[in-house]
This record gives C-alpha cells, sequence and structure tokens, in this order.
C-alpha cells in the first residue's frame, strides 16, 4: 500500500511513522509513507497557505491553492483505484471496520488540515471522505492521520504475527481486549490470576472470552449491543 500524506508538518509525520509496526512495516516494503506540504506549491513571497475566513470569526482557512496542487501531485504518485480522506473532527468516526476496509485499497491520500479548516469547495472537488477519530477536536490532523495510517496498516497482510492476526479475527472482534499479565507472577501481593498459570489452553481462552465480554458489558455496553453474542458468550457473560 502507498500512503501519501498532505500537511503542513511533513517531517513530524515523517518521522513518526518511523517507529515500531509501522516502521518495521515501511522498512519491509509493505507500506509506503511519503509527506509534503503545499507550502512548496505556495506562489507568493510569503509562501501562504490559508487565509482569513469570508463571514469573519477567528483563525485561519487553509486556501485551495496551494493545496490542491499538493494533493494533485500526491494524488499522481498514487496508484489507480486509491481513496482521498480528510481528516476533520465533522467527518464519519474511525471505526475497525473503517480501517479494514480502508486496508483493502491499493493507496490512501490524508488530508491534515488546520483545525479552522480548509475551505469546503477544496474537499468538494478533491475530497473522497472526510473521517474523524473522535469527539474531541484537535489542532490539526496530523496526529488523526498517524492514528488512522497506524489503524490500517497493522491489518495489512504480514505486519502482525499469525497469532495477533487470528485474535484480531476472531470472535473477540468487536469486543475489549481482556487483561495480560507478564512476570513477576506477584506483585505488590497481587497475584496473577491462577488460570494463566495452570496450563490448561482451554481454561485460559475461557478465561480471556469472558474477560473480554464482561469488561466490553461494564465499560462499553454500546459495542455489547451491536454485537449477536453466540448462545456460549451469552452463558459466559451471565457465569
Ligand atoms: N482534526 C481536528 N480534530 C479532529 C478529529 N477529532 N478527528 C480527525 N481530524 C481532526
Amino acid at each position: 500500500m502507498r500512503i501519501e500524506v498532505v500537511t503542513l508538518f511533513p517531517e513530524f509525520v515523517a518521522e513518526a511513522v518511523r517507529v515500531g509496526v509501522l516502521g518495521r512495516a515501511i522498512e519491509r516494503g509493505t507500506v509506503a509513507v511519503n509527506a509534503t506540504t503545499p507550502r512548496e506549491f505556495a506562489t507568493d513571497v510569503h509562501k501562504s497557505v490559508d487565509d482569513r475566513p469570508y463571514g469573519g470569526g477567528p483563525g485561519m482557512v487553509m486556501t485551495i491553492e496551494p493545496a490542491r496542487t499538493s494533493i494533485r501531485a500526491a494524488k499522481a504518485r498514487l496508484p489507480a483505484g486509491s481513496r482521498s480522506v480528510y481528516l476533520a473532527a465533522d467527518g464519519a468516526p474511525l471505526t475497525h471496520a473503517k480501517a479494514q476496509e480502508l486496508a483493502k485499497l491499493p493507496g490512501l491520500l490524508l488530508l491534515a488540515g488546520r483545525y479552522e479548516g480548509v475551505d469546503e469547495r477544496l474537499i468538494q472537488s478533491e475530497i473522497d471522505e472526510s473521517v474523524s477519530i473522535g469527539d474531541y477536536v484537535l489542532s490539526g490532523g496530523e496526529l488523526p492521520a498517524l492514528v488512522l495510517i497506524d489503524a490500517v496498516v497493522r491489518l495489512l497482510p504480514g505486519v502482525l504475527g499469525d497469532e495477533a492476526s487470528a485474535i484480531e479475527d476472531s470472535f473477540v472482534a468487536g469486543l475489549l481486549d481482556w487483561p495480560h499479565y507478564t512476570r513477576p507472577e506477584v506483585f505488590e501481593g497481587q497475584a496473577v490470576p491462577a488460570v494463566l498459570v495452570g496450563g490448561n489452553h482451554a481454561a485460559i481462552r475461557r478465561w480471556r472470552e469472558q474477560q473480554a465480554l464482561g469488561r466490553t458489558w461494564l465499560r462499553r455496553p454500546d459495542l455489547i449491543e451491536k454485537l449477536a453474542l453466540t448462545a456460549e458468550q451469552q452463558r459466559l457473560l451471565k457465569e
């Protein structure tokens, strides 16, 4: 997959994608991430990329040019069938299902705007969809773009180990994670749950399912409502 990010802070994006799972996926060539700035296409002496909003009010709005030239140059580097996404607090929520949908595409153009926004006509003419990472307002689209990249890239084939991918695909999809423990076995008088050190793999699996269900029921009842729980899961929840 190829990802082009159009942002006023390309160094920030380029630096952030170098770490962890994402960094390894880039090194292996599973994904290529390139960040560029509209500023390089600005034509005036000040290299302007924004202007005051029509109708008044605080803040600045990203102008159509030079952003459009920058977006078009980035699109020209993407394979056919790629999609363009604007990161914005008023976009459709980023969900695991959305990440799965985007992970099937050969390429993505991500436009990170400043929070006051981007000229609406630029969105209308160059962008396929707007995506939000949550109901809060950030000062720019760079962190949302990085969140989206991380959520999508870890779903690409070969990025996670087999076991981790299997877990993502299994029945636990749609539930919160179960709790995890590592050494020491006892910490300040708190022991690791006995089942996890007992070596009974069926019992461990059952315990994890139950924990995932219980946590989701307590913390995110909205998720439970959306799921069609199996008879086994309903039984585990009642235990
Ligand atoms: N830009 C500013 N806030 C945002 C949010 N919550 N999601 C995506 N992009 C944003």
